[in-house]
């Protein structure tokens, strides 16, 4: 059901005058029904959900990619913390002190990535923004992968630093652009652990090695990376064998493997000890709910246990690669993560993605603006819960929809 406005219809508000805005209405009015966008669901995120409708089905568009959102373990402790400590963390922590759960969980983070601390925040999104505005200035350089995320980008404009972007995952181009490095005070290299719309990682090893020749600070995203990467699901710094203190500044979510809201930056105690003081997102903000943070410590200490719950996820993820390329369907550069871009072009991802809503599967297409336009793709999630069959299925449905159109339909 939709709620609608209580106001009269307005005239034009000034935002029709805005580019931008007029092209976004266009596509909206054109493609918007197709893909259930806003759709309430009833049901948690996870490998299968129910719909608007209540159906339920295959699902893989949340980031619960171990599993673990309705843990019993997990959701004992979101409700112990309400229970104990309210609902909210009632003000900034630095002006109110904080819970017992607060320290518990950054501690927990640090000893995970086994670095020496973490603080968290109450946005992953934020959290980039937000260290980056502040830690960074007008006399400094960030060089970032072509394909970084956009809470990166929006750090970089509010640091004032200059910008320039490296090939996706290409170590040779970001070696040239360090060359060229010379005049700026700081320089920082960010990259991502896992790259959230296609699905692989950087070759981390070849980065650490160039800190041997050109003086830079290192930051890692890792909020696809934790938890689904690395033997026991400790990110690439594990996956490559890279000790962890070789990254200068780590930085995660608690959204995704962790099942929470917020987001962490974790490393030298100096550094956490100076965002803790400084950092405006921190500082100038109300602590992440007792809540949150408790489920996210929950979530962390059964990765710690069950290192075979990331396993799973690993092998399940080689299982849909496999079948998706034996299908003849283009991954790109996927692999060994459990986030897979299956390529068409845009209106065969948007047709794609209504046809298997229709046959019970929930996926989204990543279009334009996300993506440039010769880039358009449907995105799928894995979830530790699907079974096998499930992963065959979905990949059966769309190789026969992709079959059964032909070009002069997409034209259409
Ligand atoms: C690479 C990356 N960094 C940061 C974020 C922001 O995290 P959050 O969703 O927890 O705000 C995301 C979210 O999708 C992401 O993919």
């Amino acid at each position: 059901m939709h709620m609608h406005s209580n106001f009269p219809s307005q005239p034009d508000s000034g935002w029709y005058h805005d580019r931008r805005y007029r092209v976004f209405k266009q596509a909206k009015a054109e493609i918007g029904h197709l893909l259930g966008y806003f759709e309430p669901r009833h049901s948690h995120n996870g490998h299968m959900m129910q719909t608007e409708a209540g159906k339920e089905v295959i699902n893989f568009s949340g980031y619960d990619y171990l599993s673990l959102t309705r843990h019993p373990d997990v959701q004992q402790a979101a409700l112990d913390a309400v229970a104990r400590f309210g609902s909210s963390a009632g003000a900034s922590r630095l002006v109110s002190g904080e819970t017992p759960l607060h320290q518990a969980l950054e501690q927990r983070i640090a000893d995970f990535l086994g670095v020496e601390r973490a603080l968290t925040f109450v946005s992953g999104h934020g959290a980039n923004v937000t260290t980056i505005g502040f830690l960074f200035g007008k006399s400094d350089l960030i060089l970032h992968d072509a394909y970084i995320h956009n809470s990166v980008l929006e750090g970089i404009k509010l640091s004032g630093a200059e910008r320039r972007s490296f090939n996706h995952n290409d170590v040779q181009d970001l070696e040239e652009k360090l060359k060229q490095a010379r005049p700026f005070k700081h320089v920082l290299v960010v990259v991502e652990g896992v790259y959230s719309m296609d699905g692989d990682a950087p070759d981390l090893r070849a980065i650490v090695a160039l800190k041997a020749k050109y003086d830079f600070v290192l930051m890692v995203d890792e909020a696809h990376s934790l938890g689904t990467i690395g033997e026991t699901g400790r990110g690439i710094a594990e996956m490559y064998r890279v000790p962890p203190e070789a990254i200068d500044i780590w930085m995660g979510t608690l959204s995704k493997s962790l099942v929470s809201c917020g987001g962490y930056v974790a490393g030298h105690r100096d550094l956490i000890d100076f965002l803790q003081y400084n950092c405006p997102g921190f500082v100038f903000s109300t602590g992440l709910p007792p809540a949150n943070a408790a489920a996210a410590l929950a979530a962390l200490d059964i990765i710690d246990r069950a290192p075979s719950l990331v396993e799973e996820l690993q092998d399940k993820s080689r299982h849909f690669l496999m079948q998706a390329q034996a299908a003849g369907l283009n991954t790109g550069t996927a692999g060994g993560t459990p986030v897979f871009p299956i390529y068409l072009d845009q209106q065969a991802a948007i047709l794609a993605c209504s046809a298997l809503r229709e046959s019970g599967v929930n996926a989204f297409p990543i279009i334009y603006p996300a993506v440039s336009k010769n880039a358009a793709r449907i995105r799928f999630f894995l979830n530790r819960a699907h079974s096998y069959a499930q992963i065959d299925t979905t990949i059966q449905l769309l190789a026969d929809f992709l079959s059964s159109v032909t070009e002069p339909d997409l034209a259409a």
